[in-house]
């Protein structure tokens, strides 16, 4: 089954042929970075227009890396949630207008589902059950995955996401959009140890994280050296908060796996790219006797390969939608995707 897939919920515009949910023909990205960069961080209103000028091309794109004709394609797929409302709809109303055009079912697919279905591309021998460590730019949330549409959220952030908290602090060490690489590179500079940072627990809720407080107290210690002329190691910052973050995420996993009993981890999204925390998760699987799951940088970040292998399943489990298909800022994982009434579009 050849699936066409749109992702569009945040600064990338992705469009990609993915194959029976495993194989991906094409993967076309037209990343929005350079622009967002120049006001340090993405800008809703400029993410939607940049969507609705690359899409076409992209999608023509995509088409002709695949080898395939539109009458090749037997579904389209499109993240409906969660992101940028107005970034979100150009994806949902292009996608729509495709299904309908083409007379095929139309799919849609949560980000985050589709972040943890970036493993399946990568790893074919890979099947739930198992447990995800998804920490993107907009979500830090450690899942159950059960099988491939039902899932349980056992800890999410209950403030910022992994990633907004790379961002924020690379952009008080003076680093680009988006922060999380140059943060990585940064540290690479230093051993650590210097600056002791914050790692909050919340009271009863022993999986969930925050990083607020990590945060503002990287803010505080640079606008400390900016006002005091104080010197600052930006080396040891950057290395000393990448352990701060690592050492709230890979205890939390790897408790997960001893509550919930599962012995394969799988890790998700943007913030799985960095090579401290991959390193650190290893060890931990490694100890605990986890087999662990890194995905391919090339599959951390949003794209549009990794929607169409988690549409696949969710076109197996009857979660279709009809034009009445709608865009949502926020959006629980373990829920369903919405009006899955019809597999057909409807005629106008
Ligand atoms: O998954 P993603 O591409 O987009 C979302 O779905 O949000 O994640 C983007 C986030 C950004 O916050 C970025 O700074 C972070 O992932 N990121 C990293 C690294 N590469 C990207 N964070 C830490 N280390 C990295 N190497």
């Amino acid at each position: 089954m050849k699936i066409l897939s749109f992702e569009t919920s945040c600064d990338e515009t992705a469009v990609a042929v993915t194959e029976d949910g495993r194989r991906v023909l094409s993967d076309a990205v037209a990343s929005q970075v350079p622009v967002h960069a120049l006001y340090g961080g993405v800008v809703p209103e400029i993410a939607s227009r940049a969507h609705t000028e690359a899409i076409t091309a992209l999608t023509a794109r995509a088409l002709s890396d695949a080898r395939c004709a539109r009458s090749d394609i037997d579904a389209v797929a499109v993240t409906y949630a969660p992101g940028l409302i107005g970034a979100l709809l150009v994806g949902v109303s292009f996608a729509k207008s495709m299904a309908l055009a083409l007379g095929v079912p139309l799919i849609p697919v949560h980000h985050i589902r589709g972040h943890i279905a970036a493993n399946y591309l990568a790893f074919p021998e890979l099947e739930p059950p198992f447990l995800s460590l998804a920490v993107s730019g907009g979500n830090t949330l450690l899942v159950d995955v059960r099988d491939y549409t039902r899932m349980t959220v056992l800890g999410s952030t209950r403030d910022d996401a992994a990633g907004e908290c790379f961002d924020k602090a690379a952009r008080v060490l003076g680093l680009p959009y988006p922060g999380g690489k140059p943060i990585e590179e940064l540290a690479r500079g230093s051993s650590g140890g210097v600056y002791k940072l914050p790692a909050a627990h919340v009271d009863g809720a022993p999986l969930d994280m925050s990083f607020s407080g990590l945060k503002t107290a990287v803010v505080n210690l640079a606008h400390h050296a900016e006002q005091t002329g104080e010197p600052l190691d930006r080396a040891a910052l950057a290395r000393d908060f990448i352990a701060a973050v690592s050492q709230t995420l890979v205890p939390r996993a790897m408790e997960a796996a001893r509550r919930s009993g599962r012995r394969t981890l799988c890790a998700a999204g943007g913030v799985a790219a960095n090579a401290f925390i991959r390193r650190d998760l290893l060890e931990a699987c490694d100890r605990a006797g986890i087999r662990l799951y890194l995905p391919p940088l090339s599959l951390c970040g949003d794209n549009a390969a990794m929607i169409g292998a988690q549409a696949y399943y969710e076109y197996l489990a009857g979660h279709t939608a009809d034009m009445r298909l709608n865009a949502y800022a926020t959006r629980d994982i373990a829920a369903d995707p919405p009006e899955k009434s019809v597999d057909k579009p409807e005629r106008l």
